[in-house]
């Protein structure tokens, strides 16, 4: 069986933990070998599974391990000399060493050095599960790696096959030639990893990311983002997850805004599907009520199928003008209103049911460009963008 790596992405507190614990959970229950990752320094998720004892690794049960990655002390324990080496180069030029330190541990490198530990276990387990990414924005540092990869790697295999002499230069402002031999061969890892890495992120038979808000407008509006943002570093979104939905509430205005809110996501990254959790209790803990999450998560299904494969816009250039084509859900029958909302578009939608609306957040390429005609043609909007010079 081909390996899967599924990742659980959200907002602060949407329930990103739980839902990726429930998960593993209900998967090595059928029987696939699964390991569950995170790098959260709070160590929430053992807690979740009733655990108190924190090591780095912990056996949950037969099938399910649970591993605690410290990014920090990964990057010490495989970049050492990587990471010296950039202290050196920071103190040579006055910074003091606390302050060396800080930017030597760049959050870009740290994140990734975090997630290479995925190599490692995509290799042992059926089943991969990563808690770990906050926002959207940590996407961009997912694929940092890849982009500095392709001109940086080239750059350093050139002065590792010279090294005696690149060394021998560096040695004169770093000192020991030895040293700074170690910690370009380092680099060079670390970069074929974070290429290996991006390769397998953008695997879409192998990599799942799932975006998980709750009913607000603020998690919705980040989820959406997280998509849009997903798309163009070509990682493939197949779930939508809304978690906490308050079930029948009396109150008409709350029924009504989160019906709306719910809505809002639905139209926003359709067809990628989108399930619903309903607020159980006040804290999902202990094995039982993480199988009973599950259970209304995914029912009878595998949680390790792939949901949805492929992408929920379409841009087209013609002369002057891009043309941005995005299905939607049935039922839409007009466009009323689209308003520019800083980097994003709202568009006001007239449904058999009642207005919708739909969020679409700019990619760079159509910042810069004015809409300027929107139209439904056959189940999909298409909005027209006039270049500007
Ligand atoms: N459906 C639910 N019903 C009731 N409580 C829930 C539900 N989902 C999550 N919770 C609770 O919400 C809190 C936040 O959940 P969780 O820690 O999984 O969020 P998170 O997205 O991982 O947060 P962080 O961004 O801080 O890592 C926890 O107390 C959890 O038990
Ligand atoms: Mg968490």
């Amino acid at each position: 069986m081909a390996p899967r790596l599924l990742i659980y992405t959200g907002k602060g507190g949407v329930g990103k933990s739980v839902i990726s614990a429930a998960t593993a959970v209900k998967l090595s229950d059928m029987r696939y070998n699964v390991a569950l990752l995170s790098t959260d320094p709070a160590h929430t998720i053992a807690h979740y599974f009733g655990i108190k004892e924190i090591k780095e690794e912990i056996k949950v049960s037969e099938r399910l391990v649970l591993f605690h990655v410290d990014p920090m002390s990964e990057l010490m324990k495989k970049f050492r000399a990587m990471s010296e080496y950039a202290i050196d180069w920071f103190k040579k030029y006055g910074i003091d060493e606390a302050l060396a330190y800080e930017l030597a541990m760049l959050p870009m490198v740290t994140e990734a050095v975090g997630l290479l530990k995925i190599l490692d276990l995509i290799e042992k387990f059926d089943i991969v599960i990563v808690d770990t990414i906050p926002s959207a924005e940590a996407l961009r540092l997912l694929y940092l790696p890849m982009i500095v990869t392709s001109v940086h790697k080239k750059l350093i295999k050139l002065s590792l096959t010279t090294a005696r002499t690149a060394s021998r230069v560096l040695s004169l402002i770093l000192g020991s030639a030895s040293k700074v031999g170690k910690a370009m061969e380092e680099e060079y890892l670390f970069f074929e990893e974070s290429s290996k890495l991006t390769q397998l992120l953008t695997n879409i038979d192998i990599t799942s990311v799932r975006v998980i808000a709750n009913p607000d407008l603020s998690s919705i509006d980040e989820a959406v983002k997280t998509v849009g943002l997903a798309q163009v570093f070509n990682l493939n979104v197949d779930l939508g997850i809304v978690n906490k939905v308050i079930p029948n509430p009396q109150d008409e205005d709350t029924r009504r805004l989160q019906e709306e809110y719910i809505n809002r996501f639905i139209t926003s990254i359709y067809p990628i599907p989108v399930k619903k959790i309903p607020q159980l209790g006040l804290e999902v803990r202990g094995l039982d009520k993480l199988r009973k999450m599950a259970e209304t998560l995914y029912g009878d299904e595998d949680p390790s199928k792939v949901y949805y494969k492929g992408k929920i816009m379409e841009i087209k250039e013609i002369g002057d003008k891009y043309m941005l084509i995005m299905r939607l859900p049935p039922g839409i029958t007009d466009c009323l209103d689209i308003v520019h909302h800083g980097d994003e578009l709202l568009i006001q939608l007239k449904s058999e049911r009642g207005l919708v609306e739909k969020i679409l957040p700019l990619p760079t390429l159509l910042r810069t460009a004015r809409p300027e005609s929107a139209y439904l043609e056959k189940g999909t909007l298409v909005i027209e963008f006039r270049k500007t010079t």
